[in-house]
């Protein structure tokens, strides 16, 4: 499965209707087709997810954002890092190598990554080579960050 092709999604009708298999079918996807439809954003405009394809059939997707070095409580020195969110391959495809493609993706850009995982999904982001984030900020309470990080770039320290 080393051939797996990795795609910028674009905003376009034929997008959002793939989204609507994944589970993850939320506020981000509804306010995409709204802005769509009301022409706020162009057809065929750059969105922040990524995708694979098996066929025509959108089978795996992520989200990354870009967030600015000015709001990083997690690595040292502050860095502009990834935020990685909405990972998931459709239950007939999992296992075959598409999350591992979508992940090694996001890694190439060479940025740390945050990603606050579902329940269960431990085992896969472990070997991934992502860790539990000591530090949490306020909005990550409840929640469960992990993060990677590239060659030279530490986990900040925490200071009591
Ligand atoms: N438990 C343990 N190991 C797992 C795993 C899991 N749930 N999911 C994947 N792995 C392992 C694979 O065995 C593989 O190991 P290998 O490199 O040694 O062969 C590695 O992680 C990469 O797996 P991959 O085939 O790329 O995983 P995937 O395409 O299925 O993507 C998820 C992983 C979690 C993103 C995907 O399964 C998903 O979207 N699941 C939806 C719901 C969910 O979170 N399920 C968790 C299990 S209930």
């Amino acid at each position: 499965m080393n051939d797996i092709k990795v795609e910028r999604l674009f905003i376009n009708y034929k997008t959002l209707e793939a989204f609507k298999q994944f589970k993850e079918y939320g506020h981000q996807e509804l306010s995409m087709l709204e802005d769509l439809e009301s022409n706020i954003v162009e057809n065929n405009s750059e969105s922040p997810f990524y995708g694979a394809f098996y066929g025509d059939r959108l089978i795996a997707r992520m989200s990354l954002y870009k967030v600015d070095a000015k709001y990083d409580s997690y690595f040292e020195p502050p860095q502009n890092y990834l935020e990685l969110w909405k990972l998931e391959v459709l239950p007939d495809y999992q296992k075959r190598g598409y999350g591992k493609a979508l992940v090694e993706f996001a890694k190439g850009f060479d940025l740390p990554i945050k990603t606050n995982p579902r329940v269960k999904s431990d085992r896969f982001w472990e070997k991934m080579g992502f860790q539990k984030a000591h530090y949490e900020m306020e909005r990550d309470l409840g929640e469960n960050p992990l993060i990677w990080l590239p060659k030279g770039v530490q986990e900040k320290e925490l200071s009591h």
